[in-house]
């Protein structure tokens, strides 16, 4: 065996919540990566149900999106047996390690995630304790697998630091447990704009329906969507983030799906309007979105296989989970009694 085969390969861990159906932010941002990057890595990819549960959820609607949402995952590609595909309310060592951490954790830093700040102001009826600690949990979902790398968009890099801070303080307390945890952010697509209002985020939670496309959108809606997105009046195809967010907003996702730059993609579009523009940006996401569909359509009707693989990812996840909450309880300091 060569020695690239025998090296031990790096561990990424990342998650989503099912809280409705994902947006091409959602795709662009981290999950398209999640199935590039299983060729390198081992990876677990985690439907984060506990965290959909800081927003009131009606009940039935969260069970079913959650199935929904792992065969969409696993329509984009991601591979079951090579990975570990799993709900996070199935392995229970999550909440026990993140009780731990939370006893780490001070809520001066809590208090500075902007998220936090975001959600209190956008649900000022429910700003629940699950709000304010959820990115302790976020850090015990990656810590609990020793995770290296963890693909996410750029709205979770501040909860990925406090991992980091967390774990780095841990550590230096009773010695060297966790492994400070890397993001990976793409170059392009970590945060895409809404169509609507090309200066904020694009969000499934907008009430805007046109603000954002989702990765169930068949290709008229992409189409009808897309012709709608605001831009600018100079008429030009030109990336300048600051004084032409809507156009270069467009320009990333084209890019991302075409593999063009910026430069060339200003060159193919030059002395044409927007409505070709915006027609190619629609084309090539709808290209890159209906094979996810199809696969989705089918994978979901196959229920039972479905929730064979949750299960299946749940045992294996736990049996990684398990044994890091065992140290981290004999590490703290927490008695356990030996097995009979
Ligand atoms: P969630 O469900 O809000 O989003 C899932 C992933 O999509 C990315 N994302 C975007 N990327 C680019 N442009 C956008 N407009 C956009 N909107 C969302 C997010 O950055 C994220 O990577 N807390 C997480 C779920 C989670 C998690 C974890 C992630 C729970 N535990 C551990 C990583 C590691 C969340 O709410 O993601």
């Amino acid at each position: 065996m060569s020695e690239a085969q025998t090296e031990k390969r790096k561990r990424i861990l990342s998650g989503i919540q099912p809280t409705g159906t994902p947006t091409l932010g959602n795709y662009v941002g981290a999950v398209r990566n999640w199935a590039l990057l299983q060729k390198d890595y081992d990876c677990l990819y985690m439907i984060a149900d506990l965290h959909a549960l800081t927003v009131r959820q009606v009940p039935a609607d969260l069970r079913r999106r959650t199935r929904e949402l792992a065969a969409l995952l696993l329509a984009t590609g991601i591979d079951p047996v090579k990975n570990v595909l799993f709900v996070q309310s199935h392995v229970p060592a999550h909440c026990e390690l993140s009780w731990i951490l939370a006893c780490n954790t001070q809520f001066g830093e809590l208090s500075r995630m902007t998220q936090f700040k975001d959600k209190s102001a956008k649900h000022p009826d429910n700003v629940n304790g699950g709000l304010f600690t959820y990115p302790v949990l976020m850090a015990a979902d990656i810590l609990i697998y020793n995770a290296d790398l963890v693909p996410v968009g750029q709205d979770q890099t501040q909860h990925l630091e406090l991992a980091r801070n967390i774990a780095g303080r841990f550590n230096g307390v009773y010695g060297d447990t966790f492994t400070l945890p890397e993001g990976y952010v793409p170059a392009a697509g970590a945060k895409l704009m809404s169509l609507a209002e090309p200066t904020k985020k694009m969000s499934k939670s907008d009430t805007n329906l046109n603000s954002f496309v989702l990765m169930t959108d068949d290709k008229d809606t992409i189409v009808r969507k897309f012709k709608r997105a605001v831009t600018d009046s100079d008429g030009q195809v030109r990336f300048d983030r600051e004084n032409k967010p809507g156009v270069s907003n467009l320009m990333t996702i084209y890019s991302v799906f075409t593999g063009k730059t910026m430069e060339e993609i200003e060159a193919e579009f030059a002395g044409r309007g927007y409505g070709d523009f915006k027609l190619a940006v629609a084309e090539a996401t709808a290209d890159a979105l209906v094979p996810v569909q199809t696969e989705y359509d089918r994978i979901l009707a196959d229920k039972d296989y479905v929730d064979s693989v949750l299960r299946d990812g749940a045992e294996r996840a736990s049996r990684l989970a398990n044994r890091t909450v065992s140290k981290v309880y004999r590490k703290v300091g927490l008695l356990q009694l030996d097995r009979h």
